[in-house]
């Protein structure tokens, strides 16, 4: 079922959320929601607070375009560094530069509660930290600057070319 995405003010945002111990119905349940939702809002990943769910469960969009479910997410390491746009679901229409670490390797758990393990990179490795960051109560801005509406960014991309051409 396709949730309502909770916007920045929302106080669900700003809390820290509970691990999961039951791995029942109700999570599966959970976990199908996010994925429809993410799918409908065409992002590359969700996090349960943002539908008001404080449950530690993210989904993050693969490099293959599948969605990935994570219960319990947590980084176990994490290597390298990179600069670059980014957006929430929750604060829709504008992006901030982050700085990421360009690889990470994350443990969690599926909907079943199997031990999961995952090392991505790139794009990918910028998801896992941004959706994981949810849990804890922190959106992105927080570390940004200033933040840019989508034409700010395509104009700086598109400076940004021209300056390498
Ligand atoms: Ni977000």
């Amino acid at each position: 079922m396709i949730k309502k995405i909770l916007q920045k003010e929302d106080p669900a945002l700003h809390k820290v959320c509970h691990p999961v111990t039951n791995f029942d119905r109700k999570l599966s349940v959970l976990i199908d929601d996010l994925v429809d939702t993410l799918e409908d809002a065409q992002g590359l990943g969700l996090a349960a607070p943002q539908v008001g769910i404080l449950r530690r469960v993210v989904i993050v969009m693969d490099d293959d375009e599948t969605f990935l479910e994570l219960v319990n997410p947590e980084i176990v390491s994490q290597e390298g560094e990179q600069e670059g746009f980014e957006g929430c679901l929750s604060l829709s229409g504008l992006y901030g530069i982050v700085k990421r670490p360009m690889k990470v390797k994350v443990k969690a758990q599926d909907r079943h509660g199997n031990p999961v393990e995952y090392e991505r990179e790139g794009i990918t490795a910028r998801c896992f930290c941004h959706e994981i960051e949810h849990l804890d109560g922190h959106m992105y801005y927080e570390k940004a600057g200033r933040l840019f509406t989508e034409d700010e960014v395509d104009e700086m991309l598109q400076k940004a070319e021209e300056e390498e051409n």
